[in-house]
């Protein structure tokens, strides 16, 4: 079903829409590197529950996700796209792997401690265990490596704890995979406060930059993205964060270098900068925003892909779990 190339895996979660972030700090990469790999990509809804979703909205979002994947470059036909809650294998691992997985480890993670903070009234227990659920998306494939953004470099830590405890007390059943965090990118910060990191979730809507916005919204969050007072187009991320996150945007859109960016913009003011990378973004994103617009009008291409992809998915799921099941002493079913 899957010819010998290495295995990739990676997913995002159908919270909102994409952003600038999700995008140059994951996705991008994503197509780097679906040719060289066999690839899984994932709408990870179940992850979503751990907050509060309405329903309507979840639903909208998973295939609106979906869609913005392949609109982006993602081949549906080559690479295994699929929704998480498809294949029951994900929640069935995750409960294996619980068992594998310690209070103290989970208790470390940042994410969770950040999310607690923010919705206090609903620290559930799917919160403390969704680093679990990751790790079961990605040993469940078999995968050698996970492209994602800094963010996710302590699950992914987890994840291959996780995967070799499992195989020092049974034996070899998970491949331990490997993190992809790309160097350029990795951090796509805030527009409004630089320090902090880009997120679909901020309150403030130029803080980030979604996929979908239209050109001339682009060039005005970006016109308006808050800098410094001195008058120096420099990387400095310590000293000036706004103008190293600009400067790291450009980058990801022209393919030049942080040095060949510094050389381009020398003697001009931070006004004609930031009217070029508001160009080159919304240049950049116009034929994923085309492809979407195309892939809006073609509801049964996208069903049919969600449905034939969901059948691989599950096949190799079963595959890995019947093994794993096997090894921890589950009965066998018999038919
Ligand atoms: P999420 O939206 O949390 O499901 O994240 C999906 C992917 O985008 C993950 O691989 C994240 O690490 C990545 N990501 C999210 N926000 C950013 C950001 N501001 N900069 C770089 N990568 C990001
Ligand atoms: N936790 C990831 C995030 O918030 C999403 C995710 C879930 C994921 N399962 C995954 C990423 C497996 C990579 C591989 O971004």
């Amino acid at each position: 079903m899957m010819s010998d190339k290495k295995i990739l895996y990676s997913g995002m979660q159908p919270t909102g829409q994409l952003t600038l972030g999700n995008y140059l700090g994951a996705l991008k990469n994503w197509l780097l590197l679906q040719e060289e790999y066999n690839c899984l990509f994932s709408v990870v809804d179940l992850h979503s529950l751990t907050v509060r979703q309405k329903p309507a909205d979840l639903r909208k979002n998973a295939r609106n996700l979906l869609m913005q994947y392949i609109a982006a470059g993602i081949d549906p036909e080559e690479n295994i796209v699929y929704y998480q809650s498809h294949v029951s294998g994900h929640a069935e691992l995750a409960w294996i792997l619980n068992c594998y997985t310690h209070l103290g480890e989970l208790n470390r993670m940042t994410q969770f401690k950040e999310k607690s903070a923010k919705h206090e009234s609903n620290i559930n227990a799917g919160l403390f265990t969704y680093p679990v659920l990751m790790a079961a998306d990605i040993l469940l494939f078999n995968t050698d490596l996970v492209p994602v953004g800094h963010d996710q470099k302590q699950h992914l830590e987890l994840a291959r704890d996780i995967a070799s405890r499992f195989n020092n007390a049974n034996g070899d059943v998970f491949t331990v995979p490997d993190p992809y965090i790309a160097k350029v990118a990795a951090r796509v910060m805030s527009l409004q406060e630089p320090t902090k990191k880009m997120s679909k979730s901020d309150e403030n809507p130029n803080a980030y930059i979604l996929l979908l916005d239209e050109p001339n919204v682009i060039r005005n969050k970006i016109k308006r993205a808050v800098t410094d007072s001195d008058a120096e187009i420099r990387f400095d991320r310590g000293n000036k964060a706004g103008i190293s996150n600009l400067i790291e945007i450009y980058s990801c859109f022209t393919g030049m270098t942080m040095d060949e960016v510094q050389s381009h913009f020398e003697g001009k003011g931070y006004g004609d900068f930031k009217k070029e990378v508001g160009d080159v973004v919304a240049e950049g994103l116009r034929p994923l925003q085309e492809r979407y617009k195309e892939l809006q009008k073609n509801k049964d291409y996208i069903d049919q892909i969600i449905k034939k992809n969901g059948e691989t998915a599950n096949y190799l799921a079963q595959k890995t779990l019947r093994k794993v099941k096997k090894k921890v002493g589950l009965p066998e079913l018999v038919r």
